[in-house]
């Protein structure tokens, strides 16, 4: 399966799928790694694997509109049949979103549909949830919206804070984001918006 991985921070999602590409669990092909953030560990990590990566700086464009419209011009030469936001950490236009419309998928934090946006931990502390998790879920133009392919689940424990939680957390989002990645892979998935279904009960 043909990807490209959108990253804004510490890559380590994005080290999950190089890794599990590596020991031939994930058939995945990496085509390039894109950033708003040009100074970020998630490019230094796809350059030290040797993938292509592309920095892009929203400073040096007018608006979002612009931005994203080249962002997604450089996402369409790598020809991806997938697009993974892997901790990209900006909102996209609807306009680029819509165009690509079932091919991009994102990991987030939180048991959606709870706490879309930020500081999910946090919030799932403050709200006294038993338990906590993260997602993976279709790219629609509404922030965290779209639909749930699979989630994974902790128990909050009473000595817990967002940072405890949080690096709980990480291997099992780790090993999410491979599990979905690879019943697209599969064909077990298919992620039209309007016309989704999903066969993998079991991950
Ligand atoms: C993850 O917790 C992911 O769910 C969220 O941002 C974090 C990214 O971590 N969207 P990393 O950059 O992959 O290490």
């Amino acid at each position: 399966l043909p990807i490209v991985v959108l990253a804004s921070g510490r890559g380590s999602n994005l080290q999950a799928l190089i890794d599990a590409r590596d020991a031939g669990t994930l058939a995945v092909e990496i085509r390039g790694v894109l950033s708003d953030k040009p100074k970020c560990q998630a490019l230094q990590r796809a350059r030290d694997a040797g993938i292509a990566t592309v920095a892009l700086s929203p400073r040096d464009y007018a608006d979002r509109a612009s931005f994203d419209r080249d962002l997604f011009a450089r996402i369409a030469e790598f020809s991806p049949r997938l697009i993974v936001l892997a901790g990209f950490m900006r909102v996209l236009d609807p306009a680029v979103v819509s165009a690509c419309a079932g091919r991009m998928i994102n990991i987030h934090p939180s048991l959606l549909p709870k706490y879309p946006g930020l500081h999910t931990h946090q919030r799932a502390l403050d709200a006294g949830d038993a338990l906590h998790g993260s997602s993976v879920h279709i790219v629609t133009p509404t922030l965290d919206a779209g639909p749930v392919i699979a989630q994974a689940q902790i128990q909050i424990q009473s000595d817990d804070n967002a940072e405890t939680l949080a690096a709980r957390l990480l291997p099992l989002e780790h090993h999410l984001l491979c599990a979905c990645i690879a019943l697209i892979a599969n064909d077990r998935i298919h992620l039209a918006s309007d016309d989704w279904r999903c066969d993998g009960q079991h991950l």
